[in-house]
């Protein structure tokens, strides 16, 4: 029975198992219970008493022998494509997955080629600002509430009292409009896009960071006439040929006259409905004159030039295209949402 035993391992070690096929016969000579090992167990029961542990023990060596050999040489088969795949053209190809991208990211890049197509160039300025071009040179006065530890993330202040040298975080992207004035001359006909933050609670309707794409034209003769074409130019190729605009007075500290611009809805076409809350408008961005006291500011002369500007948030814009109304979800960054925005942009 031990010479038996021992002529099986022989047997197992010799035996080539190098395709699928062989494998099986393998299992079938060695493994099955009809096999050369089973049978050995069947004999198991005619070995003498004293015999028994010996023999058991092989039989057993033998055993997982045969199974070792026969999991190894598996899982090497399945690791190797066979010749039979490697040259069969008419498998279907991989899929290879594209990103997309981020719904702000589209919406913004879309702003940014309306724009460009009528002759705004890009530029961007620091998200950690200092008070002079967040507020001061902005033409915001000391007690303005925007100013406020309430509103604003400040990183260094030198005391309760505002001062143009506090470092903050910049509340809106007006701020990039004094640093581009500080070092051009008119015509400067520019947007800057850009993230914003502002200490506020987090829900579906605020957030403590967001996105603006501010723009300044500043030239000789810039009218209000002016300001409003552009903006209507913009509104009809972000919302389509029919849209219409409004502009409501309203105040800034850095624009006079100041207003804000609604779109007819683009939902029901201005009928009203539950998106522009049966008003049949929404509200899209606060625009107006240039106040003189910030060409000054930056080194400009409000007796030669005039400039008109806008600032755009652009979490709003997306809510309106997209119908996504609660603004976590543009950050939250979970795949399932972002993978349902594709676009030219
Ligand atoms: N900075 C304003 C805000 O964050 C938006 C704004 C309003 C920008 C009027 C402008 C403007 O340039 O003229 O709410």
């Amino acid at each position: 029975m031990l010479d038996k035993i021992k002529d099986l391992v022989d047997k197992v070690q010799q035996y080539k198992a190098d395709s699928a096929e062989n494998l099986e016969q393998f299992r079938l000579k060695f493994l099955s219970k009809k096999g050369e090992i089973g049978q050995l167990f069947d004999e198991f029961r005619t070995v003498p008493a004293e015999m028994k542990k010996q023999v058991g023990a092989e039989i057993n060596k033998l055993k997982q022998l045969a199974q070792q050999k026969y999991d190894e040489t598996l899982s090497a088969l399945e690791n190797t494509v066979s010749d039979d795949c490697k040259h069969d053209l008419t498998r279907p190809g991989e899929a290879f997955e594209l990103g997309t991208r981020h719904p702000i990211s589209l919406v913004k890049n879309e702003i940014v080629d309306i724009f460009n197509r009528i002759g705004f160039t890009v530029a961007e300025g620091p998200e950690v600002e200092d008070d002079w071009h967040v507020f001061s040179a902005m033409n915001f006065p000391i007690e303005h509430p925007a100013r406020d530890m309430q509103d604003t993330f400040f990183v260094e202040k030198a005391s309760s009292e505002p001062n143009p040298h506090d470092i903050l975080l910049r509340t809106h992207t007006s701020s990039v409009q004094s640093r581009i004035m500080e070092n051009a001359q008119p015509p400067i006909r520019m947007i800057f896009p850009g993230r914003v933050f502002r200490n506020e609670a987090i829900s579906a309707r605020a957030h403590c960071i967001f996105h603006q794409v501010e723009g300044l034209y500043v030239a000789e003769n810039v009218s209000f006439a002016d300001l409003k074409q552009t903006l209507l130019y913009f509104a009809k190729e972000m919302f389509g040929p029919d849209t219409k605009i409004r502009l409501r007075p309203s105040y800034f500290p850095f624009t006079e006259p100041s207003a804000e611009m609604d779109v007819s809805c683009s939902i029901c076409g201005g009928k009203g409905c539950n998106i522009c809350k049966g008003t049949g408008w929404l509200e899209i961005l606060g625009c107006g004159m240039v106040d003189p006291n910030v060409l000054r500011a930056s080194g400009i002369d409000p007796e030669v030039y005039s400039g008109f500007a806008f600032g755009m948030g652009v979490e709003r814009i997306a809510m309106l295209k997209y119908q996504v109304r609660d603004l976590r979800l543009y950050f939250e960054n979970d795949v399932r949402f972002l993978k349902q925005f594709k676009s030219a942009y």
